[in-house]
């Protein structure tokens, strides 16, 4: 049965201790804020399927929000999320406090995640990038396997799982980790979807029915260019626009062909040349109240 635990020291203990007691060779780390779905459960799965260890940690990081009354409306649903992670067969639920996390109060020092976390999302949430990579930082060096907790058998293998759903946050982790040199290897997990198409996430339970389906305009826009590239044709970002702004619940924020790496925008004559290469469509946008963000990678 997980094991859940709430200081760092317990996280250690309770690691070291399975990684002596299954003579393990690798841990993985699946970081969350809890209010868990089968967008995290595809995480942790993925982790469980990799790893000897996996650890999940949910903590809300005020860090990441903008204001209070955000922070305050996160939904906080402990007890179903333990029960979801054992399901998936996570060894460690890590579920700290802010003053675990943040001992001194909000830290001096931070990780500036620089010209990358200021675009698309960073745009419309300053600050974001840089308080999610300042703990994800903290929570990845948290769940580092140290030798001597393996039983002295060399450096177990570490590994963590973000999701694709989040593509600029997965981008700056990447990021983070090969510019500061993390001993961690980053997996990126493909987007879990409703059965109509809606990429999973947390803020979903605040649309209303007509809201719901009016968002599924959103991955119907994306499905359209990722048909242009699979056929290799050109990107029809005109009519994919059109699309989305025909639905009037749906106030378009930004949509755009982007390269993965730098999420910088694809030169203009991808709308009109045949598809051929890596890209990433973003898609971002309001429906009623709630801003949604999706997107695909494209590939052909
Ligand atoms: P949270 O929003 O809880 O998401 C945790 C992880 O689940 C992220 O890597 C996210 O990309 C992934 N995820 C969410 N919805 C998904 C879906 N539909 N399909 C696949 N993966 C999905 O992202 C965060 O928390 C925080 O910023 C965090 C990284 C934990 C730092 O605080």
């Amino acid at each position: 049965a997980i094991k859940l635990v709430t200081t760092v020291a317990g996280l250690h203990a309770e690691s070291a201790r399975l990684l002596r007691e299954k003579q393990g060779a690798s841990q993985g780390l699946v970081p969350t804020m809890g209010a868990l779905h089968e967008g995290h459960a595809a995480l942790a799965r993925t982790a469980v399927e990799q790893n000897d260890v996996v650890v999940a940690s949910i903590f809300v990081n005020p860090l990441q929000f903008g204001d209070a009354v955000d922070l305050d409306r996160y939904p906080r649903t402990l007890e179903a999320d333990l029960a979801l992670l054992d399901a998936q067969g996570v060894d460690i639920a890590f579920a700290p406090l802010v003053e675990e996390v943040y001992p001194g109060g909000e830290p001096l020092v931070r990780i500036t995640s620089g010209r990358l976390g200021e675009k698309w999302e960073g745009a419309s949430r300053p600050g974001h990038f840089d308080g999610a990579l300042t703990v994800v930082a903290k929570l990845l060096h948290y769940g580092i396997p140290a030798a001597g907790r393996a039983g002295g058998v060399g450096l177990p293998a570490y590994r963590a799982y973000f999701g694709q759903k989040d593509a600029q946050q997965l981008a700056l982790v990447r990021r983070m980790v090969a510019d500061l040199n993390f001993p961690v290897d980053i997996v990126g997990v493909p987007t879990v979807r409703s059965a109509e198409g809606l990429a999973l996430s947390s803020r979903n339970r605040f649309l209303s029915d007509e809201e719901r389906e009016a968002a599924l305009v959103l991955s119907r826009a994306l499905r359209l260019l990722e048909e242009r590239a699979n056929a290799h044709e050109p990107l029809d970002l005109e009519s994919a626009l059109a699309m989305v702004e025909s639905q009037p619940l749906v106030t378009l924020d930004y949509f755009d062909v982007v390269d993965p790496a730098t999420l910088e925008p694809l030169a203009e004559n991808c709308r009109e040349t045949p598809f051929r290469g890596e890209a990433l469509a973003l898609i971002a946008a309001k429906v009623g109240p709630v801003r949604l963000i999706d997107n695909a990678p494209l590939s052909s």
